[in-house]
């Protein structure tokens, strides 16, 4: 669960929107579209090999998220929020040419007390990521390579990964959060033949949920925050009230009775979901970021921590003509399935097994580096910095592995939140979680445990990229950081926290 933080309120209802005074369900969820290429260019590896060139355009959009509020202003990804999805396969290298037709102002509020975002640069800075991607570090959209309207930047994605459900958003430093909470991201699905020949649900049963919250202004229009209090300048954490699907609010979808597979995505800048059906129908988790489960897992809450991903299989077979909810916690409806009462031949599987997931030995690990996720507050309890192990952003980089090594980061969470840590280019393994002592922690620098080594989940056990550090637990994750050598970036994918110095850069160094 998530911590208590004294800020900030929940959305205040004198200036936004209560989603309960909408109608449910009357919008059919948007089915996002699959990106098309503008033909080939040379492949920045080998100039002689033309590769697929897809060419993305940010743009500020009017967007209609429920039939009874008017357009809403965004900013999206060609022609939507979510953007277009982007479709690859394993081994097959792709250029994409993320430009900027963003206007020259934000319509969000700049807060330029943090780093990265001081008055006198651009309002309006944006550079993209591959979330999940493993990418040379000159195309991972690193969070000082952004760049302004009228400009664009070349990313070459060599897919040289394994099928996974990946997603693309902002990451500029010191106003990701607020980019991504105007609407900057979309899903990046790599597909490969291994995973096709297992006959999963496709085509038009297979279905990307990009899930997030907002809250809006009595307009319909996004409303974000100032920091409300002098002692903290800049937002903590922000949840919203209501809750999109593929950017529309409580949609519904009509379904036949027969298996789907669904990629579900939190998208939230900071909100933690807890999924779970009606009508006592289950999902099926079949894969978790980095691609396939060993073997499906029946699951009633599905959690995800921002960024993480869950691939789901539910079967609606026995539920024709039934209106089923997916809701959130226990009380708040996200959007509605309506099953028919009969359909055409499932002819689908959901396999017994999956994929082989080979668990690394931690006797693989040529090093073990602690890290701690540190909260500071002043004497009201207010949360005015967040830094992994002490450090500050612009500090000398202090993680170094080695290529090809393999290590093992033990993250030491003493604070009262779990924060979703990310590493970017690599996939890791979940080892174990265990509960500790912070006090002995914080004042001494020891660690104390209290609680026994507990296992990953069981949908936690297959490739991960983002990892929920529990409150007062330690987290031990391993990796083999392979790809490419050079700079990348770790962080908490809470966006407030990141943009307050919950991120730093590491390098991958030749041996
Ligand atoms: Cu989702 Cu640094 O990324
Ligand atoms: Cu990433
Ligand atoms: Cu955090």
């Amino acid at each position: 669960m998530h911590g208590a933080h004294p800020l900030p309120p929940p959305a205040d209802t004198r200036v936004t929107l209560d989603p309960n005074s909408l109608a449910s369900f009357v919008d059919p969820l948007p089915i996002l579209k699959i990106a098309q290429s503008s033909g080939t260019r040379p492949s920045p590896g080998d100039s002689k090999v033309e590769i697929p060139y897809y060419r993305v355009e940010m743009r500020e959009l009017e967007s209609h998220v429920h039939r009874d509020l008017k357009a809403t202003r965004v900013w999206g990804f060609g022609a939507s929020s979510p953007g277009p999805i982007l479709e690859a396969r394993s081994g097959e290298p792709m250029l994409v040419e993320w430009v900027s037709a963003l206007p020259q102002r934000h319509f969000l509020p700049v807060d330029h007390n943090l780093h990265g975002a001081e008055a006198g640069l651009p309002e309006v800075r944006s550079v993209v990521h591959l979330h999940g991607g493993r990418v040379p570090p000159q195309s991972d959209g690193y969070p000082e390579d952004w760049f302004v309207p009228g400009k664009s930047a070349f990313a070459h994605y060599p897919n040289q990964q394994e099928a996974a459900t990946l997603w693309y958003h902002d990451h500029a430093m010191g106003i990701n959060r607020l980019n991504s909470y105007a609407g900057l991201l979309g899903v990046y699905i790599v597909r490969n033949n291994f995973e096709e020949a297992l006959n999963l649900p496709r085509d038009k049963y297979e279905i990307p949920l990009v899930i997030f919250d907002r809250m809006f202004d009595k307009d319909g229009q996004l409303y974000y925050p100032e920091a409300p209090v002098p002692n903290a300048p800049w937002m903590p954490e922000v949840f919203g009230n209501a809750h999109l699907v593929n950017g529309k609010l409580l949609p519904f979808l009509d379904v036949e009775p027969r298996k789907y597979r669904f990629r579900v995505l939190n998208g939230a800048n900071g909100r933690f979901y807890h999924l779970s059906l009606g009508n006592g129908v289950f999902f099926q988790q079949i894969g978790t970021d980095q691609g396939l489960l060993p073997a499906p897992v029946p699951v009633k809450q599905l959690t995800l921590g921002p960024a993480e991903r869950a691939d789901v299989v539910i079967d609606f077979a026995t539920h024709g003509g039934e209106q089923i909810i997916l809701k959130n916690d226990v009380f708040t409806s996200i959007m509605q399935f309506r099953v028919a009462k009969s359909g055409g031949k499932d002819s689908a599987a959901l396999p017994q097994a999956l994929r082989p997931v080979d668990r690394i030995p931690e006797s693989a690990a040529v090093k073990t580096r602690q890290l701690s996720i540190d909260e500071y507050r002043d004497l009201t309890g207010n949360t005015t910095l967040m830094l992994l192990n002490k450090s500050y952003w612009h500090m000398p980089v202090t993680e170094k592995p080695v290529l090809n090594t393999t290590e093992i980061w033990t993250i030491v969470n003493p604070t009262d939140d779990s924060h979703p840590i990310h590493l970017h280019l690599v996939r890791f393994q979940i080892l174990d979680r265990r509960r500790f002592e912070p006090f002995a922690f914080q004042t001494a620098g020891e660690l104390k445990y209290t609680g026994p080594v507990t296992p990953p989940e069981p949908g936690e056990m297959g490739w991960k990229d983002t990892v929920r550090a529990e409150p007062k637990m330690v987290t031990r994750i391993i990796a083999r950081f392979e790809g490419y050598t050079g700079r990348y970036v770790w962080h908490c994918h809470i966006l407030e926290h990141e943009d307050n110095e919950m991120m730093r850069p590491y390098e991958i160094v030749a041996s």
